[in-house]
Parts: C-alpha cells; sequence; structure tokens
C-alpha cells in the first residue's frame, strides 16, 4: 500500500515538475569574486593582519559590508603579489603570470516549491598556459550552511572553512589536505553543503559537503548541472530539490537565512588559485531590506 502511494505521489511529482525559471524575471545581483591567494581564517581573523577584526567580531559586520565595493582592487594587489592588510603581508607569494584579480559575476537564484535554481553568469577572463586541472578549464563550486549553523558564516561566508594548513597554503604540511570547519558536526548540522560544477568531458557534477574534512560525494540533493559557453561568456545552472535528503545536504526551508558563498576555478586551476565570492545570505520569500549582503529567492 505504501509503495503504490510513494510511486503514485513520484509521477505526480516529476509530471508536475517545473522548467527551470524564466531568468529573464529573476533579478541579478552582481558579485565580484576576487583571487584571494592566502588569506586564510587564520590571516583575515587575526587583528594585526587585518584591522577589522573587533568590527567583525563586536560589530557583527560581514565581509560584505566592507568589501562589497573594493573586492576587485584587494584582488589586483593580492594577485600582484603586492602587500596587503595592516600587517603588509605578501598574500601571493607566487605571483602567476597573467592573471587577472577579479571577475564580476552576475548571481541569480529562484525556487518552485520543490527546488531551487542558481545561475552564473561571467565573462572568463584570458587563458594562461598554466594547467593545473588539465580536465577541467571551469569548476564552479558553492558552499552554504544550514541556515546559521556554522558559526561565524554569517559573517565569513566561506573563509571558515579555509584554513593556512591547507595544501598551497602559508603553513601547509600535507600536500592532500584540503576544507575543514573546526568543530563540524554533520549530526548537529554544523557543516557547509558543497556543490560543484565540472566542465570537463565526462566530469560528473558533485554533491558534497565539508565538515571535518571535504566529502566529494554523498548528497542526494543535486538534480541538474548545466554549465556551457554561450558566446564570450559562462553560464552555469543548478538544480536542486530544497529538501535535499542524501548525507551533507541541508534542507532549504522557508523560515530561515542560509549563509553561502561561492568560487571559481578557472583557467583549469586548482586548490587556493580560484576567485572567491565574499559571504552573502539567502532565504525564500522573505525580504530583509537592511542586510546589503542577502538575497531574497522568492517562487516563480
Ligand atoms: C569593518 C570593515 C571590514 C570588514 C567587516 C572586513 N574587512 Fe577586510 N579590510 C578592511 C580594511 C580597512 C582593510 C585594509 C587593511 C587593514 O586595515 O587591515 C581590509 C583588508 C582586507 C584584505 C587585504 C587587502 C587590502 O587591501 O589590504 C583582505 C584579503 C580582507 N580585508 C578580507 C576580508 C574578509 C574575508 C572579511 C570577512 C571575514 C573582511 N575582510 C571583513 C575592512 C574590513
Amino acid at each position: 500500500m505504501k509503495k503504490t502511494v510513494l510511486a503514485v505521489l513520484g509521477v505526480f511529482v516529476a509530471g508536475g515538475a517545473m522548467a527551470a525559471p524564466d531568468w529573464e524575471k529573476v533579478p541579478a545581483r552582481k558579485m565580484t569574486l576576487f583571487f584571494p591567494g592566502q588569506s586564510s581564517l587564520e590571516w583575515v581573523m587575526n587583528k594585526a593582519d587585518h584591522s577589522a577584526v573587533p568590527d567583525i567580531v563586536d560589530k557583527k559586520r560581514p565581509c560584505a559590508k566592507c568589501h562589497e565595493g573594493d573586492a576587485n582592487e584587494i584582488g589586483d594587489k593580492i594577485v600582484k603579489g603586492q602587500p596587503v592588510g595592516s600587517s603588509k603581508s605578501v598574500l601571493e607569494p607566487k605571483p602567476p603570470k597573467g592573471k587577472v584579480g577579479s571577475i564580476p559575476v552576475m548571481f541569480q537564484a529562484a525556487h518552485d516549491g520543490s527546488k531551487i535554481y542558481f545561475r552564473f553568469e561571467w565573462v572568463p577572463p584570458q587563458n594562461t598556459d598554466n594547467k593545473m586541472d588539465k580536465k577541467n578549464e571551469v569548476k564552479l563550486t558553492m558552499m552554504f550552511d544550514g541556515g546559521g549553523t556554522v558559526d561565524g558564516a554569517n559573517l565569513n561566508g566561506c573563509w571558515g572553512t579555509c584554513h593556512s594548513d591547507l595544501r598551497s597554503m602559508k603553513d601547509a604540511k600535507d600536500d592532500k589536505k584540503t576544507k575543514y570547519i573546526k568543530d563540524a558536526d554533520l549530526a548537529a548540522g554544523k557543516f557547509m553543503d558543497l556543490i560543484q560544477y565540472r566542465s570537463g568531458k565526462g566530469e560528473k557534477p558533485v554533491d558534497g559537503w565539508v565538515d571535518k574534512e571535504r566529502h566529494m560525494e554523498g548528497g542526494k540533493g543535486l538534480v541538474k548541472v548545466e554549465g556551457k559557453k554561450e558566446g564570450n561568456k559562462w553560464v552555469v545552472t543548478f538544480e536542486r530539490n530544497l529538501a535535499g535528503g542524501g548525507k551533507g545536504d541541508h534542507a532549504i526551508v522557508a523560515d530561515k537565512v542560509y549563509n553561502f558563498g561561492f568560487a571559481i576555478h578557472e583557467d583549469y586551476s586548482e586548490a587556493r588559485y580560484h576567485y572567491v565570492s565574499l559571504g552573502y545570505q539567502f532565504g525564500l520569500d522573505k525580504a530583509v531590506p537592511d542586510v546589503k549582503n542577502y538575497i531574497n529567492v522568492t517562487k516563480q
């Protein structure tokens, strides 16, 4: 009996599923992704390096509040190996030749009551000839928490997963070590859900998560990922069940505000050689006008 009901429901859901949203009608938000070099959580949260720490900690100012306007300048300085921060740190010891400091990306999101859709559009900078990841010209990775479940994610975005001891970072000891969250707890929701588009032929999208380490499979929420070069720009779309349902999937529900960030590995790059967004927030059909880095994802 139960089986039949589920089967019928399944057909109903599939039959009634909406097509992708009409993106023309969805507001787009420009986000400047910048080259972060070795700006780890430890660096951005150390007052001697970054004078803003008391504002972040005591006044709860998110990165985007101060840097939405100057993220391109930050990227320019870091990518050229210029000293930054109050400590005049060189956050890129090996400035990659020919790399730009930032990429403006148009971000859109919508939902239909059962799925959420994300769309990213940007004009790629010129490729250099340094192919670190030979398979994938582009990887786009998004991470989000479970609605305030990861301490500091509302302020730091993805920086909570980025540490100075990761591979290719300043204090790296293990060239396999990837993202993690201190005091992560999968059962308690203290983890970042992770979804990734990979452009390589035959490469599969990733539906994973980051807790005490990075997991590149186990999620069941991702329905479809598409990426294509349209003329001179890239367009990547994700379609994900709101409910999630797999290991390391956060359920996306109406009454919560989710913290997210995303990164683009351009130009066949790998590890930290990506462009990253500041931390943003989204919620479903909920206006939060006084929070600048919040995006209201409305039903289409
Ligand atoms: C209250 C405003 C404010 C907030 C919030 C803030 N910053 Fe900064 N940030 C600054 C200022 C001012 C500088 C210039 C150097 C300094 O004073 O330390 C800076 C410098 C930087 C730099 C070095 C680039 C440069 O031009 O010196 C990076 C990277 C950076 N911030 C990243 C972040 C990240 C990531 C966050 C969120 C965790 C963040 N900032 C939050 C104000 C802020």
